[in-house]
C-alpha cells in the first residue's frame, strides 16, 4: 500500500505551481481559448519590424465576446473596453531591459517556438514567467546553436 502512495507520488505532474503568476486585469485563460484550435498569431501578429510580439486589440476578443458569455462581469468589463477604445492593461509577464537588442522574427525565422522560450503556454490558464530568459538563459541556447555570443551582439557596443 504505502509503494503504491510512493509510486503515485513519483509520477505525480511535476507542474511548478504558477505562484509568481502576476493578477490579469482580466481572467483569460490561453489553455481555454487555444482548446478552441485558435492560433497564437491571432492574437500575437509580430507587426513590422518584428520586434514585439505584442497584445491583442479588444476587437479581436470581441468578435467573440459580442454574443459570447455577455452577461460574465469578466466580459462586460472588455465589451466597456471596446466602447472606451482601451485595451486592458495586461500586466507583462516577459521583460528583458531595453539595452538588450532582442527579436522574436529573427528568432522564429531561425526556427524557434514560441513554447522553447514560454514554455507549455497552450495548457496554461495563467501565465508567469517559467523559462530563464537571462542573460545566461540565452547564452546557453546560442551555444547550443552556434549563434553568436559577442557581447556587441545582443548589447550596443559601447
Ligand atoms: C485569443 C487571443 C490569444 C491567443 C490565441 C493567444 N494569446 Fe497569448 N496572450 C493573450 C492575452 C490577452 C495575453 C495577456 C494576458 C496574459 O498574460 O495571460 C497574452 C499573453 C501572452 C504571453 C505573455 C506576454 C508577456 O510577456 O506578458 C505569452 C508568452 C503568450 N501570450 C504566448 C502565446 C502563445 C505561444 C500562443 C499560442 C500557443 C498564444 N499566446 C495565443 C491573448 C492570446
Ligand atoms: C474564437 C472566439 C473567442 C475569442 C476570439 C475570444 N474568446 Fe474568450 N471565450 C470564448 C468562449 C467560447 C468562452 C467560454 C469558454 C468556456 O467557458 O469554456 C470564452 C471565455 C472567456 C472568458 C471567461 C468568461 C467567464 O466569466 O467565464 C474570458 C475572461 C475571456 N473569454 C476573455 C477573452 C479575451 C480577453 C479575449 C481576447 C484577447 C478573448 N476572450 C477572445 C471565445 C472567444
Ligand atoms: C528565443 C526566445 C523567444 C521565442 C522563440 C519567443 N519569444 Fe516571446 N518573448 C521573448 C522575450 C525575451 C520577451 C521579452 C521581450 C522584451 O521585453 O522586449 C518576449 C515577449 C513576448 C510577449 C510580450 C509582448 C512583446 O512583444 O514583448 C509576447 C506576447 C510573446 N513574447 C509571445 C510569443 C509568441 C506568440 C511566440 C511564438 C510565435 C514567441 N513569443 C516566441 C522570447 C521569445
Ligand atoms: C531557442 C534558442 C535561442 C534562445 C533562447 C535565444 N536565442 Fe537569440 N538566436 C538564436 C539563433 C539560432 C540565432 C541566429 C539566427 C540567425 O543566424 O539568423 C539567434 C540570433 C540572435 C540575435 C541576432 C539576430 C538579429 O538580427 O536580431 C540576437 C540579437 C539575439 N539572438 C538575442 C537573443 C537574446 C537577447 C536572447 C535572450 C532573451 C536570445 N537571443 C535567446 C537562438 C536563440
Ligand atoms: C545572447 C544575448 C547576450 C549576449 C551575447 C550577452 N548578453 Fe549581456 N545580457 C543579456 C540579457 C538578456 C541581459 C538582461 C538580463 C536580465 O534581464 O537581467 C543582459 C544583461 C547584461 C548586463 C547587466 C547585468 C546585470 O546584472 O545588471 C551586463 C553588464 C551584461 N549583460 C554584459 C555582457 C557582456 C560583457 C557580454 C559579453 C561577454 C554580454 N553581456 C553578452 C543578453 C546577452
Amino acid at each position: 500500500m504505502l509503494w503504491f502512495v510512493f509510486a503515485l507520488l513519483l509520477q505525480a505532474p511535476n507542474a511548478p505551481a504558477p505562484a509568481k503568476a502576476p493578477e490579469q486585469p482580466i481572467p483569460y485563460s490561453h489553455k481555454k481559448h487555444l482548446a478552441m484550435g485558435l492560433k497564437c498569431k491571432m492574437c500575437h501578429t509580430n507587426p513590422d519590424p518584428g520586434e514585439a510580439m505584442g497584445f491583442p486589440q479588444v476587437a479581436t476578443c470581441m468578435g467573440c465576446h459580442r454574443s459570447v458569455k455577455t452577461d460574465s462581469p469578466h466580459i462586460r468589463k472588455l465589451a466597456k473596453h471596446a466602447a472606451e477604445k482601451t485595451g486592458p492593461a495586461w500586466v507583462r509577464v516577459y521583460r528583458i531591459p531595453t539595452y538588450v537588442f532582442f527579436s522574436h522574427r529573427a528568432h522564429t525565422e531561425a526556427g524557434a517556438k514560441c513554447e522553447t522560450c514560454h514554455g507549455p503556454v497552450a495548457t496554461r490558464d495563467v501565465l508567469w514567467k517559467e523559462t530563464d530568459i537571462s542573460m545566461g538563459g540565452c547564452m546557453d541556447c546560442h551555444r547550443r546553436n552556434k549563434a553568436s555570443v559577442d557581447c556587441a551582439y545582443c548589447h550596443e557596443a559601447k
